[in-house]
């Protein structure tokens, strides 16, 4: 079997054997078969797919391609988020340590930023000295005594994904179904955590931009999960416009910790308490939405989840203090207010592209070797559904370098729509999908 002429079978449309496949990230994954064919590879999948058996196998493939981690050691039920992706998406920096401090143990391992998303080890490295490049000792350790611990994608677990990530990062070919799932259950299958709760993203600003698709996504990635025996969930939720308001890096780490001092927006909050009431019924401290969601809010409104957060950041080598004194994160040189040119209700942003803005700043990726700027990216004044007049800010927009930020704002206006009528709201949570049922809202 020649890597060329599996290129060539899947960019006719057949399918790939498990035998192919299995090999094929064996080879991979030790360097016989360079990045070139796996970009032509990658390439053909993007645009001939592959069916559920090939994506089973994909994922399989990936999940063994290194060590698995044995959390059997780890008292009580371990459980794991992942997010496909967005825009302002810094769910994960705020929910963990919300439902650690209820007593769920978050053993968790997480990505850098992809395609016009962040990730979030990029945005914790916004604290100084903070590092995910740990060991399975120190990992199984801090979930122990902390609740918590987030590891980067190593050589070790998973280490398939790892090349594959970063490769589609630079040759756009993120968005593909079997691609995405493969990609976070190989992660999370290999992490070995015994639950899995899923924030799948639909709209202008996730992979999957139709419902359609992120519902299919959505399944797939639960059957998967099930099959594997890991009690698996999904929320589907709103990517049409960045949640929250902040995009970038450091200033998503500073809304997440306004979240847990209780100072969060609305569709953020709304959205780790959803995600955060599965995670407590999956994890056995919750008996349903109504007792979690208390718990959760206790947790904030006692300041025990930003002590949670600062006890993490301290345990992974951060700076902690930081956690109370945001401004000790890294801060832009140049701050400038985007005003809007039109009057009239937002009707649409493409969300995507307020993500491409942040990427633009240099808060994002070119090429696998780019480092990036933690300080850039911007907070939105106005979100979909609010009336702007005219030469009122949109936006403040954080970068380093003046002509990089006329850039952004150029792209950034670009991405707003104005009508005269308010839009009607668009639900936040789309659907749920439970190992036991689906609710489609
Ligand atoms: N998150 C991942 O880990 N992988 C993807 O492909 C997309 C989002």
């Amino acid at each position: 079997m020649r890597m060329y002429d599996l290129i060539m079978k899947k960019r006719n449309g057949l399918a790939l054997s498990r035998e192919e496949i299995s090999r094929m990230i064996r080879e991979y994954t030790t360097g016989v078969i360079p990045d070139y064919q796996m970009s032509a590879m990658l390439m053909a999948i993007y645009f001939q797919g592959m069916n559920e058996a090939e994506t089973l196998y994909l994922t399989e493939s990936m999940e063994h391609s290194g060590e698995t981690l044995d959390l059997s050691g780890i008292r009580g039920v371990k459980v794991d988020k992942h997010s496909t992706g967005g825009v302002g998406d810094k769910t994960s920096l705020a929910l963990t340590p919300m439902v650690a401090a209820c007593g769920i143990s978050v053993a968790k391992m997480s990505g850098r930023g992809l395609g016009h998303t962040g990730g979030t080890i990029d945005k914790l490295e916004s604290f100084a000295g903070f590092s995910t490049d740990i060991s399975a000792e120190t990992f199984l350790r801090n979930v122990n005594e902390i609740g918590i611990a987030i590891m980067g994608q190593t050589a070790n677990l998973a280490p398939a994904d790892k090349k594959l990530y970063a490769l589609r990062d630079v040759t756009a070919t993120v968005d593909n179904m079997s691609l995405i799932a493969s990609s976070i259950m190989s992660k999370k299958l290999a992490s070995g955590a015994d639950a899995i709760v899923l924030d799948v993203k639909t709209g202008s600003g996730a992979f999957m931009k139709s419902r359609e698709d992120a519902f299919a996504l959505a399944k797939e990635m639960v059957t998967i999960g099930n099959n594997a025996g890991r009690k698996t969930y999904a929320v589907v939720s709103d990517m049409d416009q960045p949640l929250g308001f902040a995009v970038g890096n450091a200033l998503e780490v500073r809304e997440a910790i306004d979240t847990l001092n209780g100072r969060g927006p609305a569709d953020f909050v709304e959205l780790c308490m959803t995600l955060g009431s599965y995670m407590l019924m999956a994890g056995g401290q919750a008996a349903d939405e109504t007792e979690a969601r208390e718990k959760l809010r206790e947790a904030v409104d006692s300041g025990r989840a930003l002590d949670k957060m600062a006890a993490f950041i301290r345990a992974q080598g951060g700076d902690e203090t930081a956690v109370f004194h945001p401004e000790k994160l890294p801060q832009a040189a140049y701050a400038e207010e985007i005003r809007s040119g039109t009057e009239g209700y937002i009707s649409h942003i493409e969300c995507g592209e307020i993500g491409m803005c942040s990427l633009l700043l240099g808060g994002g990726r070119e090429t696998k070797e780019s480092a990036i700027d933690l300080a850039v990216g911007l907070t939105l004044c106005k979100k979909t559904g609010d009336f702007v007049k005219k030469g009122e800010p949109l936006a403040v927009m954080y970068g380093n370098d003046r002509e990089k930020i006329a850039q952004a704002s150029q792209r950034f206006l670009r991405a707003y729509t104005f009508g005269p009528e308010k839009p009607p709201e668009s639900l936040l949570i789309k659907g749920v999908i439970t190992p036991e049922s689906s609710r489609i809202y």
